[in-house]
């Protein structure tokens, strides 16, 4: 089994497995080449493209795992949405009203996002055995925010206003959005998905309260179909310091923590029954080596020896991150931590 699996089930590892959220990306003059010919959907829409810009940080980086190029958007569009990226998520009409909720659809995801499970099946085959394959999709809550907001926004008010105004509505999109990953990381773990990640960067502008109620349970539904079918489930919530008593309740098997919260902290918090992933600020990537070195040291330090540590960022690898400062946290990690040393 991969170090990455063996660190998702808390077993002891020979080093720290390491990956980078957003590992492929501008960033990568690979990555702007073929971003030169395709458009953003295009690539993730080609399983030819997914999977040439899926390879590229793990012959760039050494990275310990493949995370499919995708977009948490893109299962989202087979529901009967028009999603542009410029470059963020671009919703041409935004679902606000129960009919607009009413109309969409739960696809079935060998009709509706074949080109991804191509895209996985193709990686199994192609990946040498010692890097895993990471399959992911946006929580309920997250993707919800996109959805009816639009797109990106500054504050995102929109959805808070739909739980207040017309709770019904709103527990109906986060249900249907929720069938629809739950089926979709299934399908991903079938086409050879080992893991799969969760991504729910709007958990932190929930309070506790809130988050208990259009959040977790929503969460609790997808971690409960996956691991139904054997794969561990990595549960990304950023911003989310005020939530950790929350977050091991989601059922997930590695908690993923933004910068701001120590891993210490967090391990003291959840005990010994989920292993943890994070947490350099990825804005670190910019500072000169030596801090960088002492940085990723003190990750690796409050992340301790208890079994079950996968070290990355918080969040995303920056526009304009240098290459060559993530290839060397990555050989840096696993030089640190092999086991004895
Ligand atoms: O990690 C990886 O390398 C896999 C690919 C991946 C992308 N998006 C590619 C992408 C993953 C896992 C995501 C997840 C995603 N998408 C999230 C959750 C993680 C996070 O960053 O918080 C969210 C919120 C989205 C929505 C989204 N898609 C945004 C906000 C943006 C704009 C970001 C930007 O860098 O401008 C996108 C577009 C997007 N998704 C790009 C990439 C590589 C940029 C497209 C381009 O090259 O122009």
């Amino acid at each position: 089994m991969t170090l990455f699996l063996r660190a998702c089930r808390r077993e002891p590892v020979a080093r720290t497995p390491v990956w980078f959220m957003r590992q492929a990306g501008r960033y990568m003059p690979e990555y702007r080449a073929i971003k030169e010919r395709a458009s953003f959907l295009e690539m993730c829409r080609t399983p030819d493209l997914a999977v040439e810009i899926t390879l590229q940080p793990v012959r760039a980086l050494g990275v310990d795992v493949a995370i499919l190029f995708s977009d948490i958007l893109i299962p989202v569009a087979a529901m009967g949405i028009e999603v542009e990226f410029a470059p963020g998520p671009v919703v041409r009409h935004p679902i606000r009203d129960r009919a607009a909720v009413d109309a969409l659809r739960v696809p079935e995801p060998a009709e509706s996002v074949p080109f991804v499970l191509e895209s996985l099946r193709r990686l199994r085959g192609e990946l040498a055995p010692q890097v895993a394959l990471l399959g992911f999709c946006g929580a309920p809550w997250t993707l919800a925010n996109y959805l009816v907001e639009g797109g990106g926004a500054k504050e995102f008010v929109r959805m808070k206003q739909l739980c207040f105004e017309d709770p019904t509505t709103a527990e109906r999109l986060l249900d249907k959005l929720t069938a629809t990953n739950a089926a979709y990381l299934c399908a991903q773990v079938a086409a050879g998905a080992q893991a799969v990640q969760i991504f729910d960067t709007w958990a932190g502008i929930l309070d506790a309260d809130d988050y208990e109620r259009w959040a977790l349970p929503y969460v609790q539904t997808i971690v409960r179909a996956v691991r139904a079918v054997g794969a561990p489930v990595i549960y990304f919530a950023r911003d989310s310091g005020a939530l950790l008593p929350l977050l091991a309740q989601t059922g997930a098997d590695v908690i993923s923590l933004d910068w701001r919260v120590p891993l210490d902290q967090a391990r003291a918090r959840f005990g010994t029954g989920v292993a943890v992933q994070g947490n350099l600020d990825p804005a670190v990537l910019f500072a000169p080596w030596d801090e960088v070195a002492r940085r990723t040291d003190r990750v690796l330090q409050r992340a301790g020896r208890t079994p079950g540590h996968i070290f990355n960022l918080g969040h995303g690898v920056l526009q304009g991150t240098p290459v060559d400062t993530v290839r060397r946290v990555v050989e840096h990690v696993h030089t640190r931590t092999v086991a004895g040393s």
